[in-house]
């Protein structure tokens, strides 16, 4: 999906915006608190109608105004498409081509990576993170996966709640619902990052000039054992808990250089490039397998990489197919736009945006 003009209402300090963006490079430059990062964020609240800076969406209204609206007239396989999200205090609602759809729909129409300046949480943080960055793959690559993920959240939340009012007489029925769906979601997922593996190992190679990165999933259980078995095992601990200790609700991702944990030994600036050769190998992939290529947000992208990162960074992201979405703080250092066609740049300041024209701007 190409975003050919996004229209913005109230979004932060960003009262009214309209852009007709590249298909390709848009560079978003202006000073701190200017409103880049609300711009990015409309974009995301797009995609996924929520905001990866507050929990509360609600928090990304105007202060003093009612309603929150995203609109997109976008392009997909030679087709216009209408995508809109519209937020106020009471709910969110979704339309593509004017009739209302879920959340799940934008996500699927419009999948969108996000790299910022706590990506690399991904790594250093919870195993929450690296679950969802499997299922971002997952759900894209497979129309099946939602499906399954839904009935496997079901049973397991019916599970939870029979163990803790004790209702034991029903947990059998629940134990092979979540067995049948777990596996299946388990397999999916790694079904995904088999072939993440090699798109993964040769941006690993570009970024980080290491051939000896692995991937291991973790599937959420003891696997020496079967899952229904460790269920029945472990009914006692679970009763204590209240809680499913083994199934895909647990798994992880181990990410490790020759045989050693990437987070126990990489140095920071490198944990950044790791992040980011995920997250581009995602998109990579998605490119490859899909007929909806990823649209990237990079924010605070030059804070991230040093010069020449940077600079390879960004010929890579004009060798992918995706609409590309990053801003600085500084205008883009004139080497990375140097024969490169199909750049846009748009300066913030105080919430308004304003495209430049790119040639004018490289000769500040
Ligand atoms: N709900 C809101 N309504 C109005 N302004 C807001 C709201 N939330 C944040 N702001 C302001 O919006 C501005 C834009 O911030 P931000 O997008 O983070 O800028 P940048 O990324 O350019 O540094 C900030 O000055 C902030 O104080
Ligand atoms: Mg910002």
């Amino acid at each position: 999906m190409t975003i050919l003009k996004l229209d913005i209402h109230s979004l932060r300090n960003i009262h009214h915006a309209s852009i007709k963006p590249s298909g390709n490079l848009n560079f978003i430059y202006g000073d701190n608190g200017s409103g880049k990062s609300a711009l990015l964020e409309a974009i995301f609240i797009l995609a996924r109608a929520r905001s990866f800076r507050t929990a509360n969406l609600k928090q990304a209204i105007e202060f003093d105004h009612s309603d929150l609206v995203v609109s997109a007239q976008a392009l997909l396989n030679g087709q216009q498409q209408q995508l809109g999200i519209q937020v106020n205090q009471q709910k969110t609602q979704i339309h593509i081509n004017r009739e209302p759809k879920k959340k799940a729909d934008l996500a699927y129409w419009l999948p969108t990576q996000l790299i910022h300046p706590k990506s690399y949480k991904l790594i250093d943080g919870g195993s929450q993170l690296r679950r969802e960055y499997i299922d971002w793959g997952a759900f894209n690559l497979d129309p099946l996966f939602l499906s399954n993920w839904r009935h496997y959240k079901r049973a397991l939340q019916q599970r939870n709640r029979l163990l803790k009012t004790r209702q034991l007489m029903q947990l059998n029925t629940w134990n092979r619902e979540l067995v049948k769906y777990g596996e299946l979601v388990s397999n999916l997922r790694q079904n995904y990052l088999e072939q993440l593996k090699p798109v993964l190992t040769e941006l690993c190679g570009h970024f980080l000039a290491r051939d000896d990165f692995e991937l291991h999933y973790l599937n959420g259980w003891n696997d020496e054992f079967s899952l229904l078995y460790l269920l029945e095992y472990e009914q006692e601990k679970d009763l204590k808990y209240g809680y499913t200790h083994s199934g895909p609700h647990r798994a992880d991702l181990e990410i490790s250089f020759n045989g050693r944990k990437a987070r126990d030994f990489v140095s920071r600036g490198q944990l950044k490039l790791l992040v980011l050769c995920l997250q581009l190998a995602q998109v990579k992939l998605q490119e490859n397998s899909s007929r909806f290529p990823a649209t990237i947000l990079i924010d605070d992208f030059t804070a991230e990489l040093d010069t020449e990162n940077a600079g390879k960074l960004v010929k890579y992201l004009f060798s992918l197919n995706s609409q590309v979405f990053m801003s600085s703080t500084d205008l883009p250092d004139s080497r990375f736009v140097d024969n490169l066609s199909d750049v846009k740049l748009f300066h913030v300041e105080q919430g308004e945006v304003k495209e430049q024209p790119v040639a004018i701007s490289r000769k500040k």
